[in-house]
């Protein structure tokens, strides 16, 4: 691999499920330190709500790092860059204390605000982002709303512990509902629709390759670094992923399956899609980030295993095992996979169904294949609409945790049609912070470098891309219009 640079750069990402840190070492090409902490969302909330406090994460980024320093020299980091979970609403007040959990992306709770929105914007907003979080918080938190001074987002609250100062950037900005992406600035006219107040909220917005800042006294003794460290921008999980999985040139498609599934690419413009399934987002490099997001993908294949294997250790090995032994189609059995409604299609109350169940068909293996059958073809439905637009997804990257199960690959190969190349780092999103951060520190530093040039010699992919079963494609194909025609009727 090509030597780009010097130093240390740390990456974490601070996602629903956990958060993930690595260290890069620049000049080797390699990761020389990991670690991880796993979290959960606050249990017994109503239906479609889903929060976290924002202390949860600022515990785990402590735990994480003082397990990254542990295994480096840590004078020898030169730099970290945070990812977050997008759209999550952290509201702050005047001494810049959390008022209440944050309502994460995957919230549902909002949809009515949402549908609000959508008529005042006269486009569509979907009930995930974080505008419709906002004027939930007015409508029936008043209390609250009262004491709210600052908004941010997960990985902007993130770099305020670290550095002392409010800042967002285009990337996660864009997520808001309320941003103009062509001109990445906030749309102030939709900002106050919501309430004159917000424009006041919102903080300053850093442009990509331009530090967040350096870590403050409270920020060193938090991540275990010295003072003055460089913090980059961030940027939401997505966006930072595209850094960490190349998608930082036209062409590169990529596939994260996650807590989300989402499929994304690198454009040099903004790509809109009239309909608001594909997410016109800017990414955080300067360019734009078309995506689409579903939001039920492991969360579903972790219900089946807590319902057949809980506390197992090997019990995906076990369930991926179980799934391979029933056939392609699952014996008649389709899982609509909306446990927690869904973004796109746009069903934010829907609730997952199964269809098609017979005699026999209630095990652990075929409830596994219809989760992994059902969370492919809802993505493959959205990706039809990214071709659509004139996006060509003639071959992806898979990224995230389950891009690791071979089975789920081979399924979603062929529900895409689409060759897949798997990465040798699956932790896109905590990479791309390690390398935005080296990118951010040598931009600093005067040199003219971009981000593609810089990052791309780092990403290395695993073995060459496997093409997908054409028989398998045929199934699929039109299992797919079976699914479409379900859901249609159904919801
Ligand atoms: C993207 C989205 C999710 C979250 C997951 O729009 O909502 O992918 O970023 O963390």
């Amino acid at each position: 691999m090509t030597v780009v640079g010097e130093g240390l750069w740390v990456g974490l990402d601070v996602g629903t499920q956990g958060t993930k840190g690595i260290v890069l070492d620049a000049a080797s090409a390699t990761i020389v330190a990991r670690a991880s902490q796993s979290y959960g969302l606050i249990e017994g909330l109503p239906a479609g709500a889903a929060e976290q406090h924002p202390e949860t994460w600022i515990d785990a980024v402590r735990h994480v790092c003082s397990e990254l320093v542990m295994q480096v020299d840590a004078s020898r980091v030169a730099g970290l860059g945070i990812s977050g979970q997008q759209h999550g609403f952290v509201p702050l007040d005047d001494d810049g204390a959390v008022i209440r959990p944050a309502k994460l992306w995957c919230d549902t709770a909002t949809s009515v605000e949402a549908e609000e929105l959508s008529r005042m914007y006269g486009r569509s907003v979907p009930t995930g982002f974080t505008a419709s979080k906002i004027l939930w918080l007015k409508r029936h938190e008043p209390e609250n709303w009262s004491r709210l001074r600052t908004i941010l987002l997960p990985h902007d609250y993130v770099n305020f512990r670290l550095t002392d100062t409010f800042t967002m950037e285009a990337g996660d900005a864009s997520g808001t509902g309320f941003f103009d992406s062509a001109s990445r600035m906030f749309d102030l006219h939709e900002v106050s629709a919501i309430d004159p107040r917000v424009c006041d909220m919102l903080p300053e917005l850093v442009g990509a390759g331009e530090p967040a800042g350096r870590l403050s006294s409270e920020g060193a003794a938090l991540v275990g670094l010295p003072e003055g460290t460089l913090v980059s921008a961030g940027g939401g999980d997505n966006m930072m992923s595209a850094i960490g999985s190349g998608a930082t040139r036209p062409g590169v498609v990529v596939v994260s399956l996650g807590t989300s599934g989402t499929v994304f690419c690198h454009a040099s413009k903004p790509v809109v899609d009239p309909e608001g399934l594909i997410a016109p987002f800017c990414d955080s490099t300067g360019g734009w980030l078309p995506l689409l997001c579903v939001m039920n993908l492991t969360g579903v294949t972790e219900e089946v295993r807590n319902a057949f294997l809980p506390h197992v250790d090997d019990a995906y090995e076990q369930l991926t095992g179980a799934a391979e032994a029933v056939p392609p189609g699952c014996d008649g059995l389709l899982w609509l996979p909306y446990l927690q409604g869904e973004r796109v299609p746009d069903l934010p109350s829907a609730t997952g169904t199964l269809l098609g169940m017979r005699p026999g068909l209630l095990t652990g293996g075929h409830l596994f294949r219809a989760a992994l059958e059902g969370t492919s073809l809802n993505l493959a439905w959205g990706v039809e609409r990214m071709r659509d637009l004139g996006i060509s997804v003639d071959g992806v990257r898979l990224v995230g945790g389950a891009a690791r199960n071979p089975l789920w690959r081979s399924v979603l190969s062929a529900c895409l049609d689409a060759p897949v190349t798997v990465l040798e780092e699956p932790e896109s999103g905590a990479l791309g912070g390690a390398l935005q951060a080296l990118w951010t520190a040598r931009r600093d530093a005067g040199e003219d470098v971009g981000i593609d040039d810089l990052a791309a010699p780092l990403v290395a992919t695993e073995g060459d891309p496997v093409s997908p079963d054409r028989e398998l494609v045929g199934v699929y194909r039109d299992l797919l219009v079976r699914f479409r025609e379900d859901v249609e009727r159904l919801f």
